[in-house]
């Protein structure tokens, strides 16, 4: 747990929900992605970076006969994540682990999700994560990503992005090359809710290049 963002949100993961409630419009915002991914009943998915696993509750409600797996690097988000499907009856397979090693077979999954998981790696883990997404995925796979886009040109995050340029923090928290580098291409983007005031939240379905 190298960024201080997943350090600071393993501290404070069981007021993670309640911060979301506040902020945002979460089951719309959710189900958004999740409509994307025009699954079947009995896919296999991933939720990398699962947090306090929302999505995958909310996946389970489709994925009657499927499978669910989700994973964290931070050990608090998934005691809450874990305490959340008990409660609910839901079997999702929770692991703590990192998205640049993923302890899962090649050619695994249906779908794979991450949603805001880029702003909290640096170029090197970013690049490692897309690479193990394309490992884990099945040829014909999806994957469906929410991430932030570009943040407003202005002074502010001029000057936050200049000092945080190898942090991931700001820059390039969707890096486009790096999509092209991994082996996956962007088969739909649509815009989805603006947090935060101003930090445009984007939703993208890839597919792995053929050939
Ligand atoms: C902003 S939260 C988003 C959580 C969840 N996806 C959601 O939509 O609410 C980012 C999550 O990514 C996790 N994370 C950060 N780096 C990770 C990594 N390298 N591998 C797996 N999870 C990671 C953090 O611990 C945190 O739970």
């Amino acid at each position: 747990m190298k960024h201080f963002i997943t350090r600071f949100l393993n501290i404070v993961a069981s007021f993670y929900d309640p911060f979301l409630k506040l902020t945002m419009d979460e089951e719309k915002f959710r189900q958004e992605i999740i409509g994307l991914a025009n699954l079947r009943s009995d896919e296999r998915v991933l939720d990398i970076g699962c947090g306090t696993g929302t999505l995958v509750l909310m996946l389970a409600e489709t994925l009657h006969s499927g499978h669910i797996y989700a994973i964290d690097v931070a050990p608090k988000m998934i005691v809450v994540a874990r305490n959340k499907a008990q409660k609910e009856e839901k079997k999702i397979k929770y692991r703590i682990g990192s998205s640049i090693a993923l302890p899962y077979e090649d050619n695994y999954f249906d779908a794979v999700f991450t949603t805001l998981l880029f702003h909290h790696l640096n170029f090197e883990g970013k690049g490692k994560t897309l690479r193990e997404i394309y490992r884990v995925l099945k040829v014909d796979g999806k994957y469906i990503s929410a991430e932030f886009g570009k943040f407003p040109d202005n002074f502010f995050h001029g000057i936050i992005f200049k000092f945080t340029r190898s942090s991931g923090l700001l820059h390039g928290l969707y890096p486009i090359e790096l999509i092209d580098q991994n082996g996956l291409h962007i088969e739909d983007e649509i815009n989805g809710p603006i947090l935060g005031g101003d930090h445009q939240v984007v939703f993208r379905v890839l597919k792995k290049d053929i050939g």
